[in-house]
């Protein structure tokens, strides 16, 4: 059965737990927060603004404002380096801030981004800030939206349990600037608004805990989502996705108490214009990772499993700034959505499942899991046969190890594709570096006694998962994103802020706005 269509918001109900009413919870406080910040371009710095952000520099000529010279600031240990800002208070008006910025010939998007972000954590409790960009060499509608990002981004805080707020009670943000760049830097302001109000909602669903979010959570929050933005949506419940034989999802799901649900939203470009292409994007949303009957080890690594879900909430996210964004590709969502729990019902070694489509995998670690309910989504989106398809997850703890917490990793059948994804990573600063789809080792993935195993020998990890993915989409192009280092940050950094970082959204949601369908191969 399908349960609904979507086109009423449904309200998020307060959850109860073993009897005890919970406070009011509100999955995307941080969504709802950033509605009240007034973003703005500026000509001048406005007269309530109380802190003020000055870009510096290693070269060329020092801006007036901050009326120090560079001997002095260095005194203090500002050498002008990105990531670095010297706070400098005064008797009265705004705080002003000096920011590193690094070599001019040198800056980029990326850098001017995270120079943002080093100045917003540097303003502490301000609340109203203007941050100057009247000479940088970047186009303004560039250098706008990654101040923006960076800046919104770097505030983030997850306090949606906490009694007192924690995160800064942020106003304003001001954009200065001069005449002849204003009007770029407006729009450039705006789309970073958006930008980063998406990856906002992707770090409060990751880093909700797992019983505030199971999958059915995840259903109400994408029907709100669906409804604000008038998606077509289904959401498959356990019956439907009996009749739909995916037995990747169910297989998983069996040691839950929590049921599963795969949730399917289809993002069309308005005002009657025709696709410009048709992409697909297919996210992993394990509620949370036990491992199953191959249970995980209770390291510190294990209660960062609520994060499982990650590349479900970047798929959501991005699907969220869509229309806002006025993308002219057709976008088709799947959140495949459960948890992967030990139990007596619970999937065991040696059990074969059928994935949506037919074939057969031989479960030989239940730790493994994210690839078995993937599968079934991405069979059914190809039989749709769109332009292209695009996984994300958090899928191998081997991504993790090779390429740690800033790159994630990227494998696919088709270059073309491939190239699309660091493309939009280069833009948005969420970087990503490929691994092989080594054909040899694809024998790894051999059964005895079904069509493959859901786990390779204990080299090149990534790999084997990205060959195992391979095996479920036929001839449609695709590529797969494995943010298993990069969906969690252990400290502040940049634009991460500790905690779910919303990874992939940013990228996703770049990726659709110039997405390009391939040549036939
Ligand atoms: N969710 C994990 C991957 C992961 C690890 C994400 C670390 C974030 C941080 C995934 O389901 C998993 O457990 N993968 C196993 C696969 C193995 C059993 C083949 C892994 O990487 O150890
Ligand atoms: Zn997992
Ligand atoms: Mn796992």
């Amino acid at each position: 059965m399908v349960l609904q269509t979507a086109k009423q918001p449904t309200q998020i109900q307060p959850r109860f737990h073993g009897g005890k009413p919970q406070i009011a919870f509100n999955p995307v406080p941080s969504v709802q927060r950033s509605a009240n910040i007034t973003i703005g371009v500026s000509k001048s710095i406005p007269t309530d603004a109380d802190c003020v952000g000055i870009p510096v520099s290693t070269d060329g000529t020092l801006p007036r404002e901050p009326g120090i010279d560079r001997e002095r600031m260095a005194a203090s240990g500002f050498e002008a380096k990105p990531g670095q800002a010297l706070v400098l208070p005064r008797p009265e008006g705004p705080t002003l801030i000096v920011f590193g910025i690094g070599n001019l010939a040198e800056l980029d998007s990326a850098t001017l981004r995270d120079a943002a972000a080093a100045f917003a954590r540097a303003a502490g409790k301000h609340t109203r800030l203007a941050i100057m960009l009247s000479n940088s060499k970047l186009p303004p509608e560039i250098a706008a939206q990654v101040a923006v990002e960076g800046v919104l981004l770097a505030a983030y805080r997850y306090d949606a349990l906490k009694r007192v707020p924690a995160a800064t009670d942020l106003r304003a943000i001001t954009v200065v600037t001069s005449a002849e760049r204003e009007p770029g830097m407006k729009k450039g302001a705006e789309r970073g608004r958006i930008f980063a109000r998406a990856a906002l909602l992707a770090r409060d669903l990751a880093n909700t805990p797992p019983a505030h979010l199971t999958a059915g959570k995840m259903v109400e929050v994408a029907n709100i989502i669906a409804a604000e933005n008038a998606f077509t949506t289904e959401v498959f419940d356990a019956e439907a996705l009996e009749d739909l034989g995916c037995g990747g999802l169910l297989g998983v799901n069996r040691g839950s108490v929590e049921p599963p649900y795969m949730i399917k939203m289809t993002y069309a470009p308005r005002n009657g214009r025709a696709a410009a292409g048709r992409l697909t994007l297919v996210g992993k949303g394990v509620m949370y990772d036990s491992g199953g009957i191959s249970l995980k080890p209770s390291d510190a690594s294990h209660a960062t499993m609520k994060l499982d879900m990650s590349g479900s909430a970047a798929v959501l996210a991005a699907m969220s700034a869509l229309a806002a964004l006025e993308c002219t590709t057709e976008v088709t969502a799947y959140l495949v959505c459960t948890d992967n729990m030990p139990s007596g019902s619970a999937l065991k070694l040696g059990d074969v499942l059928t994935i949506h489509g037919g074939k057969t995998v031989e479960v030989l670690n239940t730790d493994a899991e994210g690839r078995l309910i993937i599968a079934d989504a991405m069979v059914l989106a190809a039989e749709k046969k769109p332009d292209a398809i695009v996984t994300i997850a958090t899928l191998t703890g081997a991504c993790l190890r090779a390429l740690g917490r800033d790159l994630a990793g990227v494998l696919g059948n088709r270059q073309e594709l491939v190239d699309q994804v660091f493309a939009a990573g280069r833009r948005t600063g969420e970087g990503v570096w490929q691994f092989p789809l080594h054909e040899p080792y694809r024998k790894e993935l051999e059964s005895e006694i079904a069509d493959l195993k859901n786990i390779g020998g204990e080299n090149a990890g990534t790999i084997t998962a990205g060959l195992f993915l391979s095996e479920f989409v036929g001839d449609v192009p695709w590529a797969h994103i494995d943010i298993a280092g990069t969906a969690n940050a252990e400290t502040d950094d940049s634009w991460r802020s500790k905690g779910g970082t919303g990874f992939g959204t940013r990228l996703l949601t770049d990726l659709a706005l110039n997405f390009k369908p391939l040549k036939a191969a």
